[in-house]
């Protein structure tokens, strides 16, 4: 079959092949599995041929493909997925960074009603269509930035009416924007005011109505919980996801971002698929997390903004054989949409190489998504979900920093940015 698409002559095509393994954990990490001057063919929504630009020139005539771009001195990777992200809120918060200038802290401006609490004021407030609306802007920009897949939670609406709000929104941007969108349920995001004193009953609210409510509705796929010191504790965080688990909701959870309460351990235990943060776990728990398989998805733009001196300690992790993804955590205290940034916080910050940062935010992202038999690497049969830069290597993501290195970006067989333009026919 003539293919309806092809890209040429790349610099670097990194694949990511499956068969140096999937999550990818320790040395797998650093091999991406490139081929120089690749090339690829695309035809529908899916990868048709991978290889060298002399091999796909044998295999086609290349006058008769729908369309073919000319990668040329370019780097081209899978489209970055991006599996923790929260996305549906209304407000902003610049107004917080002075008061972490003068030395408040996260959990001391949330109990002086301001963080996720300003925020959750703001968006009971907000109609669905704005959400909506506010949504879409962020996913535009993160397409632009080269992300194809995004996780996001509710979270800021701590009511029936206002989670169910918040996650038919993201039911709507799912059906209306290009990008996938992976659908959580974060119903235990902090405690409601009106619910202060009462967290049991909070807790009770979660599981008996809004848990069974949303598995009915299918409005989620997987469930989350911060689970932190003042916040969700380790005995809340473990009911809430184990019966979310029996409603066919997946566990995932907030841990140790503050303080460690073991919750790495806990998420072994639960078998969570992927877990956030985890600054200040502990040696046990990332050991058990290790022989359960637990995805470990750093967020090292957040330790940036809270303008804390210590980040996940991602080598020892790497070395302990968990599998590392990388994720924006994009939300009104911590807000950027591109995952090259975060490539190059995890390097700058985390001690990852290029590699390890690339392979953290395509496959070991897409398997915290658990759709790694779809997307996250460039093999035959995947989706072609497909980020082209206007570089020469993956080492220059990190290198050259702060700005969009995008030239086009391909979701589903279809070119949804040209030169960092939308394009709005899709
Ligand atoms: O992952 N820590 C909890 N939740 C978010 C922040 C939410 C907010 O501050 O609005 C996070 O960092
Ligand atoms: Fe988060």
């Amino acid at each position: 079959m003539i293919p309806d698409l092809a890209i040429i002559n790349a610099n670097e095509l990194v694949t990511l092949d499956s068969k140096y393994g999937v999550p990818r954990k320790g040395k797998q990490m650093t091999e991406l599995a490139i081929i120089n001057d690749g090339a690829i063919a695309i035809n529908g929504e899916k990868i048709t041929f991978v290889g060298t630009t002399k091999e796909i020139k044998n295999k086609y005539s290349l006058e008769k493909i729908g369309k073919i771009i000319d990668a040329s001195k370019k780097l081209v990777t899978p489209g970055f997925v991006d599996p923790h992200t929260h996305i549906i809120f209304d407000g902003t918060r610049e107004n917080e960074l002075s008061m972490k200038l003068s030395g408040k802290s996260y959990l001391e401006i949330l109990e002086s009603g301001g963080g996720i609490l300003k925020t959750v004021r703001e968006t009971r407030k907000a109609s669905i269509s704005k959400l909506v609306d506010n949504g879409k802007r962020i996913l535009d920009t993160m397409m632009n930035y080269g992300t194809t897949t995004v996780e996001t939670k509710s979270g800021y609406g701590l009511s029936i009416e206002n989670e169910m709000k918040s996650l038919k929104a993201i039911k709507i941007l799912n059906e209306e924007h290009p990008l996938e969108i992976v659908p959580t349920f974060l119903g235990a995001h902090a405690v409601p005011p009106e619910y202060k004193d009462r967290i049991d009953d909070y807790v009770e609210l979660i599981v008996s109505k809004m848990i069974p409510l949303i598995a009915k509705e299918k409005l989620a796929e997987f469930c989350d919980v911060f689970c932190e010191e003042g916040i969700f504790s380790i005995e809340q965080t473990r009911k809430i996801l184990n019966i979310a688990k029996n409603y066919g909701l997946k566990p995932q959870i907030h841990i140790d971002e503050i303080v460690d309460t073991n919750g790495a351990l806990l998420s072994a235990e639960i078998n969570a698929i992927q877990t956030g943060h985890l600054l200040k776990s502990n040696m046990e728990g990332l050991k058990a997390m290790a022989r359960a398989g637990v995805i470990a998805t750093l967020l090292p733009a957040t330790p940036f903004c809270l303008m804390l001196r210590d980040y996940a300690p991602a080598r020892e992790m790497i070395e302990m054989g968990i599998p590392i993804a990388l994720a924006t955590d994009l939300n009104p205290n911590c807000w950027t949409e591109s995952m090259q940034i975060i490539i190059a916080l995890a390097c700058f910050n985390m001690k990852l190489s290029p590699a390890e940062a690339l392979t953290a935010s395509t496959i070991n992202g897409a398997c915290a998504l658990q759709r790694e038999d779809k997307i996250g690497s460039l093999e035959v049969g995947k989706k072609a979900d497909i980020a082209i830069f206007d570089i020469p290597t993956h080492e220059f993501l990190p290198y050259h920093f702060g700005v969009n290195l995008i030239s086009q970006v391909i979701k589903n067989g279809k070119i949804i940015v040209n030169n960092q333009k939308l394009i709005n026919d899709f």
